[in-house]
């Protein structure tokens, strides 16, 4: 019956609502039909033309350009007998080809709407070749920097986490799918994947149900539900003994049930077929029946769903309800997206909006704000821009490559600023530029240092440009030391003997354990991988066109030793201190080298009026908290004020602090503002004994400063039962 040709099928009609095209469509499918639409593929072959012929693909990843997305949706809506067009995704990480900074520099601005709009530029470059959907945000709370996946993410807090994730949500998705300029998002990876064991990637992940809830999935659940995210990742890892992409509690029970959710949910690549590996399925038919009923409804790459489900289903193995449900909800998304209706692009768009001027001045924007101040001893910078000579030295310091940082897209190394050409371009016509390269990134090798020595003696201050590549970062790309690689410390060592100025200059994708340098260099910039426009941002913060503002969003070690590190621990029962019994390192200070939170300026803000009203409020209540700030230095700049809480007494143990709000605001000099914060009952929850949520009346701690450690004002408030 559902064979027969209809000239104007329901599904086809624009008018119809999203539900009944669904529906109509679902019926009209055969079963191989619908287990097509849970595949996905990376790049297109002869072997997955075939497929795609037969209605048996949903989806390609990596499969980009006009040309390409085209010519392999042509075949979808053409030649396949419901002509179900397909959904192209791809990794759109910080930008498409205008490359922002890495993810992590993204949390650094603290500035949510700058990252929206990062996010919808980088989408409208993506939509405008043919991608429908981004392997995006990476909202995976990172407490350990060896994970290279921290560059990926927002950092080690779950409150400016879950504020980045809804903004990158809502930047990738627009207001309406349906618009050309959009794409889907897919927060991933569902879920704790950033809790590997060792910070070792794809490793074991045990954490507990009270951890899980209030630090690993808040970001999801932001992304999902504030944001509204049409998709989501499984993840690779094991996650207390159930693996993420196996995992029905965390898939449906969480996802689905609590959270209402109702888009569809996309494995991480091949981590269908993983369960093998993982010991939970013996075999593939085994590992598909486990991933669809946990919830996974697209295999990625796999090809277990492809091979296995039509028979699972035969053999009432798998109920055939359970693949309608997975492909209602793929196809939901793709009305959504209007593919139906829309399945081509025209080739104009992407002329029109690829590294345009708006893309690029809002490249160097979100640079410009993500670097951080981590030290200025003596106000050396910022810079003139007429001395007489600059050195400009390091591995990184011309570095095209690096800056584009981990999982750059189509980012182009031509279009790469490097911090030396930023620099050439802001000095004056009379201020000679010497470079240097030193050494390698990695390596023994010490031969440049002679001449990065006679070059830093022959300048007036030397720039120093350190840290990772590119490759040392991202996925698959743990390390072991938290050091500068290779002989850079000992490079930076060599230009600071000369007696010359250094300011060092740090491109790197996660916190580093750069203790000598925090001792003995005076002036450090943090300044990640920054993208397309790195050179100038930097150079324009060197030089003091732009204050720096950004704030670390992740602790810094001062040694590997000290992982994990996180600014929101408990207090313990003998909270650290310079007593023997306490919870300390005999050889190492138990505090951090940087602080979360921290970030200086050119300028000093002062602190003043606190104001809690009223002085307490009803569990389900709210409370304003307001404070004066005043810029009292002769610069403008940007503050990033910061609300911390302390639940001082409860059932369960609390964090000595945890971010409950913050405000990055630009103050002229001398320029005065109050910022306001409104606390309600969402910001004191927390997993109670019962491990449901709960607010418990009591005192609260409030701290308001300028990082995590440098607090300015304190004060309190009481909760009281309703
Ligand atoms: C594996 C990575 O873990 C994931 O983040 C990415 O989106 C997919 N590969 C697709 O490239």
């Amino acid at each position: 019956m559902h064979r027969q040709k209809d000239v104007n099928p329901v599904y086809r009609d624009l008018s119809q609502p999203v539900e009944k095209r669904v529906d109509d469509l679902l019926a009209r499918m055969t079963i191989e039909e619908k287990i097509g639409q849970m595949c996905q593929y990376s790049g297109f072959n002869e072997k997955h033309e075939a497929l795609l012929r037969k209605g048996r693909v949903g989806s390609f990843l990596n499969v980009t350009g006009v040309e390409n997305t085209n010519k392999v949706q042509k075949i979808a809506v053409e030649q396949s007998r419901l002509g179900i067009p397909l959904i192209f995704g791809l990794d759109v990480i910080h930008g498409y080809k205008t490359i922002f900074p890495i993810p992590l520099g993204l949390a650094s601005t603290w500035d949510p709407d700058a990252v929206k709009k990062a996010a919808s530029i980088a989408a409208k470059e993506a939509a405008s070749e043919g991608t429908h959907w981004t392997f995006a945000p990476m909202v995976d709370i990172a407490r350990d920097p060896r994970w290279g996946r921290i560059a990926e993410g927002a950092g080690e807090d779950p409150y400016l986490g879950s504020v980045m994730a809804k903004a990158l949500v809502e930047g990738f998705q627009g207001a309406n799918l349906s618009h050309l300029d959009t794409v889907v998002a897919c927060p991933k990876h569902y879920v704790a994947y950033g809790g590997a064991e060792g910070g070792r990637d794809y490793n074991t992940v045990d954490v507990s149900e009270r951890v899980l809830r209030e630090v690993y999935l808040p970001p999801f659940k932001a992304a999902v539900v504030d944001g509204g995210a049409g998709t989501v990742m499984s993840a690779f890892n094991d996650l207390n003994g159930i693996p993420a992409s196996a995992n029905r509690y965390t898939l449906t029970n969480i996802l689905r049930e609590e959270w209402g959710f109702e888009g569809f949910v996309v494995s991480d690549w091949n981590a269908v077929g993983e369960l093998m590996s993982h010991g939970i399925a013996g075999t593939p038919a085994e590992a598909a029946k486990e991933a669809v009923e946990a919830g996974v409804d697209m295999d990625m790459c796999g090809d277990i769903y492809q091979k296995t489900l039509d028979q699972l289903v035969r053999e009432g193995k798998v109920s055939e309800e359970t693949v309608d449900e997975a492909v209602r909800r793929i196809l939901r998304i793709k009305f959504k997206l209007g593919l139906f209706d829309n399945p081509f692009i025209s080739p104009e768009r992407a002329g029109e909006v690829i590294l345009c001027k708006e893309h690029l001045d809002a490249a160097l924007e979100l640079a410009r704000k993500s670097i951080v101040l981590l030290k200025n001893e003596g106000n050396l910078l910022p810079l003139k821009t007429n001395l007489d000579s600059i050195a400009v030295i390091g591995p990184l310091a011309d570095d095209h490559e690096a800056p584009l940082g981990p999982w750059a897209c189509l980012g182009d190394l031509e279009n790469v600023v490097t911090v030396l050409e930023g620099v050439k371009a802001k000095v004056s016509s009379n201020t000679k530029v010497l470079y240097a390269k030193g050494c390698e990134i990695e390596g023994t090798g010490t031969e440049g240092f002679e001449e990065a020595a006679e070059k830093a003696k022959a300048a007036e201050v030397a720039i120093v440009v350190v840290g990772e590549n590119r490759d040392m970062s991202g996925e698959a790309a743990s390390r072991s030391s938290l050091d500068l690689p290779g002989v850079q410390e000992e490079l930076v060592k060599t230009v600071l003997d000369t007696g010359t100025p250094v300011v060092e200059v740090l491109m790197n994708g996660r916190p580093l354990s750069i203790s000598w340098s925090a001792e003995h260099v005076p002036a450090i910039l943090e300044a990640w991988f920054p993208g397309i426009q790195a050179g100038y941002a930097v150079a324009d913060v060197v030089f003091g066109e732009y204050n720096p503002g950004g704030k670390l969003p992740v602790t810094f070690p001062r040694t590997v030793g000290q992982v994990p590190i996180y600014y929101n621990h408990k207090n313990t029962g003998r909270p650290p201190s310079s007593e023997r019994f306490t919870s300390r390192y005999l050889d190492l200070p138990y505090t951090p080298l940087f602080p979360f939170g921290h970030g200086l300026s050119y300028t000093q803000f002062e602190y003043s009026n606190l104001r809690i009203e009223p002085a307490s409020m009803k569990v389900d209540g709210a409370i304003k908290i307001s404070l004066d700030v005043k810029n009292v230095g002769d610069r403008k700049g940007d503050e990033v004020v910061q609300l911390y809480l302390r639940d001082v007494v409860a059932s369960v143990t609390r964090p000595v602090q945890e971010l409950k709000g913050f405000k990055r605001v630009t103050f002229e000099p001398g320029e005065k503002k109050t910022v306001t914060f409104t606390v309600s009952s969402r910001d004191l929850a927390f997993v109670g004994r019962d491990l449901k949520w709960i607010v418990e009346p009591g005192t609260f701690k409030v701290m308001i400063g300028s990082s995590s450690q440098d607090i300015r004002l304190t004060g309190s408030f009481e909760v009281e039962p309703s």
